[in-house]
């Protein structure tokens, strides 16, 4: 396993990040009893991963607290979160704090390492920092959190617009962005104020459902092609990312895009979401492989890089 530094916390991570979330929430939704689920977590420690993100929503936290277990609890770093508004009902600071301690006993331990407000849109901003970062802080004084951060909601926030505030106000240490090959928006909009601040980077949505569904960017060209918004040829091909896959390349469109995330400048950890224990250790060599050749990165960034909003689906979002 390859480690970095998380920005100002000083954390050592794994540039390879478990997500415990997703579209399969380590396997649970595809049939995998909390036990699979559980050794699957341990499986990813093993083969170095120590960095753990989870939530409540997931359904979770009790798979990562029976893997945590069977590890020394500094050996792994620990994200999980709290919501701000569901439904349209805001959650009060002590709402938010109930929810971190219930997180923290269905974890099985005594503190999480960072601790941050989920899927904040950008009309949640304010009240987040003004309304829950104190109460946060708080809780940090009395050692239940190490550090605080907050996760953008691609799937509504095409643009980064939560994000490019909130990296400027000191607030927090760590936040997870949306990046990927068609969705490069984070290289201007977040990373360069994330280095400058030291702000801890964790990248989600590197596949999601788009890159591993062939059908799907082939469909997904096709319309970006009747829109004027990528050149032809992609659009008259099965395997428009195909040119990625070559000998000194990437082994698949999959390996590409975890690679492609990885080695972006201002990207510390890149999350794999994944219930199967064959994709577990594909995605974690692919995150150890090195860059894609440049000629590839810089096609990337020319043919899509103008691009937002695609592949960024919800749940209710997937096509398979
Ligand atoms: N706003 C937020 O805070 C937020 C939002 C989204 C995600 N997250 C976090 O980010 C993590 C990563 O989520 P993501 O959805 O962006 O994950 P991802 O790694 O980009 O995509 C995971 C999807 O790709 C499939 N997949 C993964 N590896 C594969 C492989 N080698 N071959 C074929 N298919 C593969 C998975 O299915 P299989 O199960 O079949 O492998 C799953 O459907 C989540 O778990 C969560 O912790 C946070």
């Amino acid at each position: 396993m390859h480690y970095t530094t998380l920005g100002r916390t000083g954390l050592r991570v794994s540039v390879a990040g478990l997500g415990t979330g997703g579209f399969s929430r380590m396997g649970l939704k595809t049939g995998l009893s909390e036990d699979e689920a559980a050794r699957l977590v341990v499986e990813a420690i093993e083969l170095g991963v120590n960095f753990i993100d989870t939530a409540p929503p997931y359904g979770t936290e009790g798979v990562v607290g029976r893997a945590l277990k069977s590890v020394p609890r500094e050996a792994v770093v620990v994200a999980t979160k709290s919501t701000v508004r569901r439904n349209g009902e805001w959650w009060t600071p002590a709402r938010v704090v109930e929810s971190l301690d219930n997180s923290l006993r269905l974890l099985g331990t005594d503190y999480v390492d960072v601790f941050m407000l989920h899927a904040v849109d950008p009309d949640m901003y304010d009240y987040a920092r003004d309304a829950l970062a104190p109460a946060l802080l708080a809780e940090k004084q009395k050692g239940k959190i190490r550090h605080i951060g907050l996760t953008e909601n691609p799937i509504v926030d095409h643009t980064n617009a939560t994000l490019k505030r909130a990296v400027h106000d000191g607030v927090w240490d760590v936040v997870m962005v949306g990046f990927h090959m068609m969705h490069q928006g984070a290289r201007a909009n977040v990373f360069p104020v994330t280095r400058r601040n030291r702000i801890g980077t964790l990248i989600m949505f590197a596949v999601r459902s788009i890159f591993a569904d062939p059908p799907r960017i082939a469909r997904e060209m096709r319309g970006l092609a009747q829109k004027g918004l990528v050149a032809q040829w992609l659009a008259d091909t099965d395997d428009p990312l195909g040119f990625l896959v070559h000998e000194a390349g990437a082994l698949s469109v999959i390996d590409a895009a975890y690679r492609y995330a990885r080695y972006e400048p201002g990207v510390d950890v890149v999350l794999f979401g994944t219930g199967n224990a064959a994709h577990l250790r594909a995605n974690i060599a692919a995150l150890l492989q090195p860059p894609l050749p440049e000629p590839d990165r810089a096609k990337l960034a020319a043919l899509f890089g103008h691009l937002t909003g695609i592949g960024l689906d919800g749940h209710e979002g997937r096509t398979r």
